[in-house]
């Protein structure tokens, strides 16, 4: 098949990745350095329309969409006017990740669970309702800001001055929520309105500093699979997963893409986070190595609406990846880095995720600058591996978290 990924990040190069192994053709748009190896890279204006014409002048067979925000913009709705399938939500289905006030809202319609919360669209109100709540307090942007615009307020000061930045921008909406505890877990879903098979479970480590501390980023790391029992997983799939596929469906929003369900396993079952519209980044770069069946395949049965979930197979191994970001990162980050990368492996990959050429000279182009992951027959043996291929790499003042899989004691094991 000939597919067109439209993205230029490092969960984009693990579909690349994934793609080119299945002994796909791949093109990609805007790509990046790491995923000119694996596929041509297309020089394109990134509008919807541009996006779509593309696809119909390179006569794909199905596009993959990367990030939420081509989602947002109607990438999948213009591929399909041009008669192109496309993995992804529509624009409006995506509205599940792009608008979270939106998201709680269904969520509460159709009995899913979640964390108790309000939207405001007044700094006023908001900051009236804080006053009074429990600490820790959850303060989420209800728009799109990469994972990143979600903050936990340990005072009501530290809500207020989340609540005051979010509304600086015209038109804000902000989404307050009780503190859920328990372990946090990622479940990928790849969906075809109806039917959907599930990914391993994941659990990504999304604060910038060791222990979770500091501020949040898009994500540091993750190990693949987390446990998670087998009632525990009936429930997701009962109580989250198919109630959300068919409250789609009941409100005219068939959803076929990736449905990215963020969980807390609380004590009184799992409820969800975060709903996201595409493959979380670093999970993909986690999930998708430990894939064995084709995923070109699956995303174009699924953008035809039918996906055979029993083809959708996963290797028995597990996976770690550890994420190296740039010396300011989440703030601005330092660019222009130079980067030199070791040899891997077979078990190892390196995704790039923010980085460029300059003339000849790898460089850094962004916060998370690459993604290092090894599979191994265990999680210590993959964080293991994992590690030592970090550890070799040329990167002044990269950033990176050495407690990946901590939360469960997972220890990495030397290799
Ligand atoms: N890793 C978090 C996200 O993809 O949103």
């Amino acid at each position: 098949m000939r597919v067109l990924v439209i993205g230029g990040g490092g969960r984009e190069h693990a579909i690349v990745h994934a793609c080119a192994r299945a002994g796909h053709e791949v093109l990609c748009t805007p790509g990046n350095p790491g995923i000119a190896s694996l596929a041509r890279v297309v020089d394109s204006a990134q509008d919807a329309a541009a996006l779509a014409a593309l696809a119909a002048t390179e006569a794909v067979d199905v596009v993959i969409v990367g990030p939420e925000a081509y989602l947002a913009a109607g990438v999948v709705d213009a591929c399909r006017q041009v008669g192109i399938p496309a993995f992804g939500p529509t624009r409006d289905a995506s509205r599940l990740e792009g608008d979270k006030a939106w998201s709680k809202a269904f969520m509460n319609r159709h009995s899913i669970p979640t964390a108790q919360h309000r939207a405001f669209t007044a700094l006023d109100e908001a900051l009236d309702y804080v006053e009074a709540l429990p600490l820790p307090i959850v303060v989420k942007d209800a728009g799109l800001k990469a994972g990143k615009g979600v903050t936990i307020a340990h005072s009501v000061a530290e809500a207020g001055h989340a609540l005051r930045e979010i509304f600086t921008q015209e038109g804000a909406q902000a989404v307050v929520e009780d503190f859920m505890t328990g372990q946090e877990v990622t479940i990928l879903a790849l969906c075809d309105g109806t039917r959907y098979a599930l990914t391993p479970p994941s659990q990504d480590h999304k604060t910038i500093f060791e222990g979770d501390t500091g501020p949040m980023t898009g994500g540091m790391g993750v190990i693949c699979p987390f446990p998670v029992d087998v009632a525990t997983m009936l429930a997701i799939r009962e109580r989250i997963i198919e109630p959300t596929l068919a409250g789609m469906r009941a409100e005219g929003l068939e959803y076929r893409g990736v449905l990215y369900a963020g969980l807390m396993l609380t004590p009184t079952g799992p409820k969800v986070v975060e709903f996201n519209a595409r493959f979380g980044d670093p999970e993909a770069e986690a999930v998708l190595p430990l894939l064995t069946s084709d995923l070109a395949r699956h995303a174009l049965d699924a953008a035809l609406g039918h996906l055979d979930p029993a083809g959708v197979t996963f290797s028995e191994l597990a996976s770690a990846t550890i994420i190296l970001a740039a010396p300011g990162y989440p703030g601005e980050p330092e660019r222009g880095i130079p980067l030199t990368l070791p040899t891997t492996e077979p078990h190892q990959v390196i995704y790039h995720a923010g980085t460029r050429l300059d003339g000849p000279r790898l460089v850094s182009h962004g916060g998370r600058v690459l993604a290092v992951t090894a599979t191994a027959p265990t999680l210590a043996r993959a964080l293991g591996d994992a590690y030592a291929l970090a550890d070799r790499m040329e990167f002044p003042g990269a950033q990176l978290r050495r407690d990946i899989g901590g939360r469960i004691g997972v220890v990495p094991e030397p290799a």
